[in-house]
């Protein structure tokens, strides 16, 4: 049941991202510079929190653009009804529904779904990680030198010692590559299926990575804050991986490659 609901909220949100896509939506700003929500951010969320409550009335939800809603369940839904909205702003298709499910403190479920692909991800801890039904994994790569990674900026901090764009360049002059694609949630399921080996940011909320981090762990690779410690959502940094590059990414975070 908590699958199926899982399931259904996504796609029901995934197709209103397709509807209001190309069309002239509101959007508006929040904190920071570009900082957007768009009329469909709202429309799918709306949505996705009407079929939850529907099926389990007395869960906690914590949602972008609603903020926390807590009860006494140990069910937690963590929702971000749609992550790259910049890009979705813009007519760019790289965005994504993705929403989380925590039991008791542990994130147990997890599904991302990009309509626009048409690529569904979805997670169950202890059971791997899908794509569109199919097993995925990480990627088998072992050094940094050789890996793809992925990363995103926060809209409101950049320039601290071993920022954000302090760790960009460090690893941009080595002749790294590093895209920067606006969606964490994406970037993360890419590195779950293999397409990056490995992501790392700076500044999250815990809407933009529970169920991505599930993902990664559950295709076999490694997730930890920037010291190596293991992951929780509810602190801003993350370091994503196919395990193999973990310690060699997280020296070049540092600065002590
Ligand atoms: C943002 C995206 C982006 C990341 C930002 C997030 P939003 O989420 O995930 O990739 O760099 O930190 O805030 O605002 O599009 O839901
Ligand atoms: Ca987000
Ligand atoms: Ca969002």
């Amino acid at each position: 049941m908590l699958k199926t609901t899982l399931i259904k909220a996504a796609e029901k949100a995934g197709g209103i991202l397709k509807q209001y896509y190309g069309s002239a939506f509101q959007i508006s700003n929040k904190e920071g510079v570009n900082n957007l929500v768009t009329e469909a951010d709202h429309a799918a969320e709306k949505a996705i929190m009407e079929i939850i409550r529907n099926d389990f009335p007395d869960h906690y939800i914590l949602s972008e653009e609603s903020g926390d809603m807590p009860t006494d369940s140990e069910y937690k839904w963590i929702i971000d009804p749609l992550d790259g909205t910049v890009n979705f702003a813009h007519g760019l298709p790289l965005c994504c529904v993705s929403i989380g499910l925590e039991r008791d403190g542990e994130m147990i479920m997890g599904a991302v779904f990009n309509p626009f692909f048409n690529e569904f991800y979805f997670a169950q801890k202890g059971y791997g990680a899908t794509l569109n039904n199919q097993i995925i994994q990480v990627s088998q790569e072992m050094q940094v030198d050789k890996a793809c990674l992925v990363t995103g900026f926060p809209y409101t901090y950049l320039d601290e010692p071993n920022g954000p764009l302090e760790v960009f360049s460090r690893l941009i002059r080595r002749g790294i590559p590093v895209r920067r694609l606006g969606s964490a949630a994406m970037d993360l399921c890419w590195v779950a299926a293999g397409r990056f080996e490995g992501f790392y940011e700076h500044k999250l909320n815990a809407w933009d990575s529970a169920a991505g981090f599930l993902m990664v762990q559950e295709a076999g690779g490694k997730v930890t804050d920037f010291s190596g410690a293991p992951y929780s959502p509810y602190q801003p940094q993350i370091v994503a991986t196919n395990g193999k590059i973990h310690a060699g990414l997280l020296q070049w975070i540092a600065g002590t490659q």
